[in-house]
């Protein structure tokens, strides 16, 4: 399985803390079944706390470490954008990254309220040339209140993220309802596990989100959301939807 939203790097965000619990954090992907993890520091710690050379110095180093554990498991750079008016001139000053420098961009809506500028921030984007994949869009609370909205900027041909713990209720059962919707209706194209440490609740657990998905659209639909568009994503030939 391919993980495009992973918080894997350590001590940059509310991600892993330390080195070890990051490898901790792969080593558990990789019992999972994910083949490919993007690392996806948030844009602001980043930019706020270090730098994107400072984030692509640790995936570096968190590479060679992975070697030494031998373990089958490739790490690639991205990052979560979040949306401000200020992110499409993020992108063109290379402070915000795209997913392995392809032009598929993962950007987090705001979480609560509807900003003026969402929709003609989303726009720029595209005009610029990037694919926006909006991230968990069932805890977005203008997607909820309206998943219409959602249907539209897919329409536009931005791609849906949703995230494997709403699928089986970790961020409630609201969430989880919403997430459900979206994977029977075509609008959830890839599950991601937006991992943050090595076990508990934001633990990389993209299996569990497959057999959900399964269980709601069958088992060779789920595994698309997994594997087919996530690798292709990464892999900068995603053909749209
Ligand atoms: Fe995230």
């Amino acid at each position: 399985m391919y993980d495009l939203h992973a918080h894997i790097l350590p001590g940059i965000d509310d991600g892993p803390r330390t080195n070890i619990e990051s490898l901790e954090l792969i080593f558990a992907a990789y019992r999972n079944g994910i083949k490919t993890l993007v690392a996806t520091p948030h844009m602001k710690d980043v930019n706020e706390k270090r730098s994107v050379k400072y984030a692509q110095e640790l995936l570096n180093s968190l590479k060679n470490k992975v070697k030494n554990l031998n373990i089958d498991i490739s790490l690639k750079m991205g990052m979560e954008n979040h949306l401000i008016s200020e992110t499409p001139m993020m992108f063109e000053v290379g402070k915000s990254l795209t997913i392995n420098e392809t032009k598929f961009a993962l950007i987090e809506l705001p979480f609560f309220g509807y900003p003026n500028y969402v929709d003609d921030a989303l726009s720029e984007l595209q005009n610029i040339g990037l694919v926006p994949v909006l991230a968990h869009p069932e805890r977005i609370e203008l997607i909820q209140k309206n998943p219409m909205k959602l249907e539209y900027f897919v329409q536009k041909g931005m791609i849906s993220q949703v995230t494997a713990g709403s699928l089986i209720g970790q961020f409630g059962s609201e969430v989880k309802f919403f997430a459900e919707m979206l994977v029977r209706n075509d609008l959830a194209h890839v599950i991601a596990t937006d991992c943050h440490r090595p076990f508990g609740r934001r633990a990389p657990n993209l299996d569990v989100g497959y057999q959900a998905a399964a269980r709601l659209i069958g088992k060779s639909k789920a595994k698309i959301l997994v594997e087919g568009n996530p690798k292709s994503i990464i892999n900068g030939n995603y053909g749209g939807h």
